[in-house]
């Protein structure tokens, strides 16, 4: 009651009426509909005055114990689904992973058996091919039936989840068939492992030459590959963590054709560098070991991402949360940084983040939520369940205040199971007080009050987001 309810279209003072777990009306205040005003006719009333009532946050991208780079990642389903609901965030799209030798059926049931019982919030899967097959081709069918709609497949990690072109053109096939969405990792997996073995011969050993033997080149050339496969087959394609300026002209390009092409990027490529990760004392900088890896500065990638983020063409900003200790997990990497487990934690800050690009003037208020919230879920068939205050939509509401502040790192705002942050130090204007996960109040006033098993799996359509 009381607050500015921002949607991805305006931003308007109202009331919200919840029912159990549902969004049941939207009210002008004051309005006399109920019989009496909402403060009269409601049982509970959350006081929202001077804050902004916002969708829950839409992550489409995390990785919860995901085994990759000799261990697993950090955070539980447990841990990451309430780390990412301190931040405002109560829908988490994740990854099944299938390795070669296994069927994706297979593979998702294990990924059901880890996150059933243990999430804060709802959840919804993607499935990693890693073996593409006639085998797994079937299966993509079959998983579309169970609301797994989205299948990534990467082009980096040659020996790991890695698809040559010839397994890209035909999972694309199916894709296109289908109408699910292909996600693609796209970097030149193979060129980049002889730059890697070249650094290293060199004694280029230190985090930083992560990024530098992972060269812009090699992002766009891999995007471009993957949009021309995709004009080919039909497939909708979404590119993941997008940090290339070049690699985004490619998107815009494709996307100026009409082609169904969508870029996702994430918070560390528009508010991290590759000097800082020089400049990072000792093996600091690997906690900024993430693919693609951090850009250039100097180059302008992060001004150049933030400007697609206001043109449109990026379509949405998730977290690609792979969290990984220092200690025994990111520590294998110590004099060869290409045993450093990739992937950086921030499931519970992209909200804030994003925010504080509102508070800089670089994207609107109501960009803000479409970016975060709003088009996630579509681009991910959840919409109108997901990413709107509207009458019918699960009662997952934030309710942040523009005036608060929340300063990031250890031993302050932080949830995730890391020990240590990538964004230590960020000081954010604005603050996520209370957070709805299906009309439950599971975030309040600095007090947890959600539990694992609360969050359900979301079975999800085919992406609203298609032209
Ligand atoms: O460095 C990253 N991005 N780790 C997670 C795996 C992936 O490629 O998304
Ligand atoms: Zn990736
Ligand atoms: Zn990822």
């Amino acid at each position: 009651h009381g607050g500015t309810v921002v949607s991805a279209t305006g931003s308007q003072l109202l009331d919200v009426l919840i029912e159990d777990e549902t969004i049941v009306a939207v009210l002008q205040p004051g309005s006399t509909a109920l019989g009496a005003d909402l403060a009269a006719a409601a049982d509970t009333v959350i006081d929202a005055t001077a804050k902004y009532v916002i969708p829950g946050g839409v992550d489409g991208h995390t990785h919860m114990q995901l085994p990759f780079g000799g261990t697993e990642a950090s955070d539980t389903f447990e841990t990451g689904t309430r780390a990412a609901a301190w931040g405002g965030t109560t829908t988490i799209v994740d990854f099944a992973v299938q390795k070669p030798g296994q069927r994706v059926q297979d593979t998702l049931a294990q990924w059901h058996d880890k996150a059933t019982g243990q999430c804060a919030i709802d959840y919804g899967f993607h499935q990693i091919i890693g073996d593409v097959n006639d085998e797994s081709l079937k299966g993509m069918s079959e998983l579309v039936g169970e609301g797994v709609t989205s299948f990534k497949l990467f082009m980096a990690y040659p020996g790991v989840f890695y698809s040559d072109d010839g397994q890209i053109l035909r999972a694309m096939q199916s894709a296109g068939e289908l109408g699910a969405l292909m996600m693609m990792h796209a970097e030149n997996g193979i060129a980049i492992d002889v730059l890697v073995e070249q650094a290293l011969a060199r004694g280029d050993t230190s985090p930083y030459f992560h990024g530098t033997s992972r060269p812009w080149q090699m992002e766009e050339e891999a995007t471009h590959r993957a949009i021309m496969l995709a004009q080919l087959t039909g497939a909708p394609l979404y590119v993941v963590h997008v940090s290339a300026k070049q690699a985004m002209q490619q998107i815009v390009t494709a996307r100026d054709n009409g082609q169904n092409v969508f870029a996702e990027t994430c918070p560390q490529y528009l508010y991290l560098s590759l000097e800082e990760q020089l400049g990072a004392p000792g093996f600091e900088g690997a906690k900024w070991v993430c693919s693609t890896p951090l850009r250039s500065r100097a180059e302008g990638h992060q001004d150049e991402l933030w400007r697609f983020i206001r043109t449109g063409d990026v379509t949405a900003v998730s977290t690609d949360h792979c969290p990984f200790c220092m200690k025994d997990q990111k520590e294998l990497g110590v004099g060869d940084f290409s045993k450093i487990p990739n992937g950086i934690g921030g499931v519970e800050h992209r909200m804030d983040l994003l925010f504080q690009g509102v508070k800089d003037g670089r994207i609107s208020l109501e960009r803000w939520v479409e970016v975060c919230c709003t088009t996630p879920a579509r681009m991910f068939g959840m919409y109108p369940r997901k990413g709107v205050i509207s009458p019918g939509a699960d009662a997952d509401v934030v309710i942040y205040d523009p005036n608060g502040h929340t300063s990031i790192g250890l031993g302050k705002t932080h949830h995730m199971n890391m020990d240590h942050s990538a964004w230590e130090g960020f000081e954010i204007d604005g603050h996520v007080d209370t957070v709805l996960s299906r009309g439950r109040v599971i975030v309040d006033d600095g007090a947890y009050h959600g539990r694992a098993g609360h969050g359900r799996f979301i079975r999800r359509g085919l992406s609203q987001n298609l032209v």
